[in-house]
């Protein structure tokens, strides 16, 4: 897998030399971050063709098995202060669905802020973590993504099957994974320059993709549901929410659920 992704990456890919490839790693998440810490260099990335404790955000699991997905992770240094990247996720939610799009013909709509999907099914997830210099510089980004490609409807755990969905799914056709691996990377490298300098027209496009918008959707917080109406997304990547009260508030953390999707209906 490893020799297909290095030779389907373009001859201008400049961080060749830093991609790692396992057949079964906990996460490339946790492993990466441990590179990260001894000084590996920007440009590293982690890929797994199996997870065995792939996780998302609020440490839900990511079902990640073996020879179906893309398990991927790669590590930026960016030269910023960390209120520069409140967009960094909304970047690569654009950059995977151009990546997923170039190699399958299908651009997968994102559910704010991090969720790729299909319709009503998830079929993607992104997770971004971050490390600080003592100055409180950052000094490390990590991106991980996992993406479903080849699997059915079937090929999910029964309580996944409702909700999730793959590349092939959505296409019709499973994806070479190694190409889109290789897509993935090229796409990374691309947002990684693009991210400071482009920060408004990543989130125009962020805004074209995001299926949040013009929804109805419900925040959870504790035990706490507020309803509105998803109007925008801000500059920071936040959501603008009217809830029923008339009130209009940005909403930057917290359980958004959209309306008709992953069961609330
Ligand atoms: C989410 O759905 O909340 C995000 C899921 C992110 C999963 C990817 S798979 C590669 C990387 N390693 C992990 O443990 N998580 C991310």
């Amino acid at each position: 897998m490893k020799d297909r992704i290095l030779s389907a990456l373009s001859g201008t890919y400049p961080w060749k030399e830093r991609l790692h490839f396992f057949p079964t790693l906990g996460s490339t998440n946790d492993h990466l971050r441990q590179l990260a810490k001894s000084g590996a260099p920007r440009g590293t990335a982690v890929i797994a063709d199996r997870q065995t404790g792939g996780h998302g955000r609020r440490g839900r699991s990511f079902h990640s098995p073996e020879g179906s997905g893309i398990y991927l992770s790669i590590l930026l240094r960016p030269q910023c202060r960390p209120d520069q990247l409140m967009h960094l996720t909304c970047a690569a939610a654009v950059a995977m669905c151009d990546a997923v799009e170039r190699i399958s013909g299908f651009r997968p709509g994102i559910k704010w802020t991090n969720d790729l999907v299909c319709g009503q099914r998830k079929l993607g997830g992104i997770l971004t973590e971050l490390g600080f210099g003592p100055e409180g510089n950052v000094d490390w980004v990590i991106i991980g993504i996992g993406i479903n490609c080849t699997q059915h409807s079937e090929d999910f755990p029964e309580e996944l099957r409702d909700m999730a969905g793959s590349v092939a799914m959505a296409a019709g056709t499973a994806p070479d994974r190694a190409l889109l691996a290789a897509a993935m990377l090229e796409s990374l490298h691309r947002m990684s320059e693009d991210l400071i300098p482009r920060r408004a027209p990543i989130l125009d496009d962020y805004r074209r993709d995001c299926i949040t918008l013009g929804k109805e959707v419900v925040l959870l917080r504790g035990d706490e549901r507020s309803y509105g109406l998803a109007l925008d997304i801000d500059e920071t990547g936040a959501l603008v929410v009217r809830f029923r009260d008339g009130t209009v508030k940005t909403v930057n953390s917290g359980e958004v659920s959209v309306r008709g999707m992953y069961g609330y209906l």
